[in-house]
């Protein structure tokens, strides 16, 4: 029998003082939770901020004031900066907070030390770049991460990403104890992301005719919207789930074949997908996730990289919007953005590269 969020709250020791701050465990409609964001207005927090309002939460933000400062006229706003300005969160008490907006461990120490006598839960955006071993089938979300023995806030700036947010997460740990919720996404993709990872597919396989489709069609491939992200953050922080979780998608494994025709369905084209395989492709100087966005091949130690125990995270709520739907609501993004900024796309390759690769494709031997 799978287990229940009940069962699941008791191994995973659900949050003391959460439920001394008046959380409602048992209820199907919590009540109105004060919830902190801090960050908020970029990417990933706006798709958090939503559904909260939709359900009738009360959200606060705290970041500089210069990123997409039209954003929310409604919500309360506090500015500060996580380098050297807390004033304004000093003296306040929220039901939970959801840190997106740091890397560096000391901005989660800071924060999080501050905050650990007055907020319940404390939810960090972390990353899947933790795993310091990721070629394992399948991967666990509980398998071995990065650490130091000891950092100072001169050098944390030298770890590497990966080092750096999870050092952050034992920071967060040690501030909130069984209090903290960890979440580690792997790619976030949908409307409103900059970095272009995802959107190269949909604007290629939009614009139809053949496809360059990189290595292997079964090469397995794992990402998450960022709404069935932000929906899922509000529905842990409900339920008070505490822990460590993965927000990867979809549901059913899918390849990378899968993954270009569920695009295709989404942006309704005609293209047609010529695989060409990893050694051609590397020979070439195609590098795997920038040139070629999500591909990543399954072998050494990124075996496992696209291969996570997703497990834990859908007995806890994570659901997936169809990839159709991502794909086209991510066309329409793109859609909106200025004429040069489509015309320049942060990742993939161009259509001239695209071309020049096919003709030395179809010219071997
Ligand atoms: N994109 C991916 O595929 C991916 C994958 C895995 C994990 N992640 C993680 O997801 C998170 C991405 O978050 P996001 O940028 O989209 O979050 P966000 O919450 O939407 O935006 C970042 C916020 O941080 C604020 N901020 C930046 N510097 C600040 C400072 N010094 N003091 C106070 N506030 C500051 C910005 O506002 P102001 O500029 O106004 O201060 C902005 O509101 C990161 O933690 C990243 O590691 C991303």
């Amino acid at each position: 029998m799978s287990p229940t969020r009940r069962d699941f709250l008791i191994t995973s020791a659900v949050a003391g003082s959460a439920m001394s701050l008046g959380l409602n465990a048992c209820s199907n409609s919590p009540r109105r939770l004060k919830i902190l964001v801090l960050g908020g207005t970029s990417f990933v927090g706006p798709h958090q901020v939503r559904p909260a309002l939709a359900r009738g939460h009360e959200v606060t933000l705290f970041n500089r004031g210069r990123t997409n400062t039209d954003l929310f006229p409604e919500v309360e706003k506090l500015v500060g900066d996580r380098i050297d300005d807390l004033s304004a969160l000093e003296g306040r008490e929220w039901d939970v907070v959801i840190d997106n907006s740091a890397t560096r461990p000391s901005w989660v120490r800071r924060s999080a030390q501050l905050l650990k006598d007055s907020v319940g839960i404390y939810l960090f955006t972390s990353t899947r770049s933790v795993f310091s071993d990721l070629s394992n089938i399948p991967m666990d979300v509980d398998g071995p991460v990065y650490s130091i023995d000891s950092w100072t806030e001169e050098d944390e700036g030298s770890m590497h990403y990966g080092l750096q947010k999870a050092t952050a997460e034992k920071e967060a740990i040690a501030a909130f104890g069984e209090r903290a919720l960890i979440v580690r996404p792997g790619l976030i993709v949908g409307p409103g992301d900059t970095t272009d990872r995802f959107t190269y597919w949909p604007v290629r396989v939009h614009r139809g005719g053949e496809v360059l489709a990189p290595g292997e069609p079964d090469n397995p491939v794992m990402f998450i919207d960022v709404r069935d992200m932000g929906e899922w953050y509000i529905h842990l922080l409900e339920q008070e789930y505490t822990g460590t979780f993965m927000a990867l998608g979809p549901d059913t494994p899918l390849t990378f074949q899968g993954f270009l025709e569920g695009v295709r369905e989404g942006v309704e084209s005609d293209a047609t997908f010529t695989w060409m395989d990893t050694e051609f492709l590397q020979q070439q100087g195609v590098r795997a996730y920038s040139h070629m966005p999500l591909w990543m091949p399954a072998v050494g130690r990124n075996t496992g990289f696209n291969r996570f125990d997703l497990t834990r995270s859908w007995e806890a709520g994570l659901k997936y919007r169809p990839l159709p739907v991502t794909a086209k609501d991510t066309l329409d993004y793109h859609f909106t953005r200025p004429e040069e900024r489509q015309a320049r796309l942060r990742a993939g390759i161009t259509a001239e590269r695209e071309a020049e690769l096919f003709s030395l494709w179809y010219s071997r031997t």
